[in-house]
């Protein structure tokens, strides 16, 4: 017997009074499927969640209804689809809380949004000797557009350690910040992890300094209720198929003051509002950093996304993120030979386990064929595998639309990878 006696619950017994899952479940019509032939548990919500009924009808309707070019058009069409695209950078800034619309600009995801601030604020804000602040749970997408940056200019990056558990070791972070450092660049929420980072008082302790900070929110938005003017942050860079939207568009908030300072990333149609041979003159916020034609239906298939998680009872899905994670917790920690990786006092929606003898890919595997999608690797996040000694993890990443028995199919399953490799 491998695992130990489970605690005994079951979704029915959690769930239906206060947060209806079930009805919430039939909102994501991919959740109904079958995979081998045993129905889909999907706990790979980090790498991109699924997306409800509302955001296929949206992307479907501006195909069907609206299919035009923005911003330039004089007829009926384009004016329809402006005011949808435009309406949604607004849902955005609602549900993040920006000062105005100007502060939003769609991109193509986080990675996106991390690499237009590297080059457009660090290359003309950033010299020789200067020092860039990563942590050491970051995503590689928060790691590499500041290294290539730091070839670019010759800046050094500088890393903020973290502990057994998986947190930022803040005296660490208190030490590294010096007349030097002209930048800081964290994560909201760790990827490979689920650590959630005191971003707040990494802020203000950068802001002490008069240094801007970029956190990196694709996996805190889909989590947390983020509110940039609270966490105080000058860039907040989020993806949109991870908070239950399509794939293919992001968001970078940026404080207005220093995206009215920063030159353009790329240049394009949209972008200008003069072009001669002699000089071209940029638009204003936040065209200036959206060249081309843009994700128009992404865009508007966000907002929808925005829309539905909206009306959700954002008090009721937190309670009910934080029993998925404490019962798949507590049921995996049951299991002969399962560490966790990341055990930070304050975690968000996700578990990355490891077996000494069973390699992470192999798990993986075997739960597929039990319907168990989860992920197996290095989750974007090398150093984060190198801080662990451990070569890859399995991670189950939660969303609100997991369920209690979901761990438990979960649990069997790991229970017969260990029956094949023994
Ligand atoms: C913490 C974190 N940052 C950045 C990214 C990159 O997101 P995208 O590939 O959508 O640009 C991811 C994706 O997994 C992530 O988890």
């Amino acid at each position: 017997m491998l695992m130990k006696a489970a605690p005994q619950n079951s979704d029915l017994a959690m769930g239906q009074s206060s947060f209806d899952l079930a009805r919430i479940r039939a909102d994501f019509p991919i959740l109904q499927a079958k995979v081998h032939g045993k129905p889909l548990v999907y706990f790979d919500n980090g790498a991109t969640s699924q997306k409800p009924q509302a955001v296929i009808d949206a992307l479907a309707h501006y195909y069907q209804a609206e299919n035009s070019n923005i911003h330039r058009g004089v007829h009926y069409l384009s004016e329809q689809a402006t005011a949808s695209y435009e309406a949604a950078r607004g849902k955005v800034r609602n549900f993040i809380n920006a000062r105005a619309d100007k502060e939003i600009i769609f991109v193509r995801g986080t990675t996106e949004g991390i690499n237009l601030v590297a080059q457009s604020y660090g290359r003309s804000f950033l010299k020789t000797g200067d020092e860039i602040i990563v942590s050491a749970m970051e995503h590689h997408s928060n790691i590499v557009p500041w290294q290539m940056l730091c070839e670019q200019v010759g800046a050094k990056l500088r890393v903020i350690p973290i502990n057994h558990d998986g947190e930022i070791v803040m005296e660490e972070y208190r030490r590294l910040l010096n007349d030097k450092t002209k930048f800081v660049a964290v994560t909201h929420v760790s990827n490979a992890l689920g650590t959630i980072v005191p971003a707040k008082e990494i802020v203000s302790l950068a802001h002490e300094r008069g240094l801007p900070v970029l956190l990196d929110g694709a996996q805190a938005v889909p989590h947390l209720q983020v509110d940039v003017q609270d966490l105080g942050c000058d860039f907040y860079a989020f993806s949109g198929h991870k908070m239950f939207g399509p794939t293919g568009v992001g968001v970078l908030y940026g404080r207005a003051e220093l995206l009215e300072k920063m030159p353009p990333y790329q240049g394009g149609g949209d972008m200008i509002s003069l072009v001669t041979f002699e000089k071209t003159h940029y638009n204003v916020l936040p065209y200036k950093f959206e060249a081309g034609t843009p994700h128009i239906s992404g865009g508007i298939g966000l907002g929808a996304a925005i829309d539905y998680l909206s009306a959700l009872d954002w008090p009721q899905v937190s309670a009910h993120e934080h029993r998925l994670l404490d019962y798949a917790t507590d049921a995996l920690s049951r299991i002969d030979g399962l560490r966790i990786i990341g055990t930070a006092k304050q975690k968000a929606g996700v578990l990355s386990f490891v077996f000494d003898h069973v390699h992470a890919h192999d798990v993986g595997t075997i739960l597929d064929q039990e319907g168990v999608a989860v992920r197996a690797g290095h989750h974007c996040a090398m150093p984060v595998m190198q801080r662990f000694g451990v070569p890859a993890t399995t991670r189950a990443s939660f969303a609100f639309y997991n369920t209690i028995d979901e761990i438990d199919v979960m649990a069997r399953a790991i229970e017969r990878v260990l029956k094949v490799f023994g």
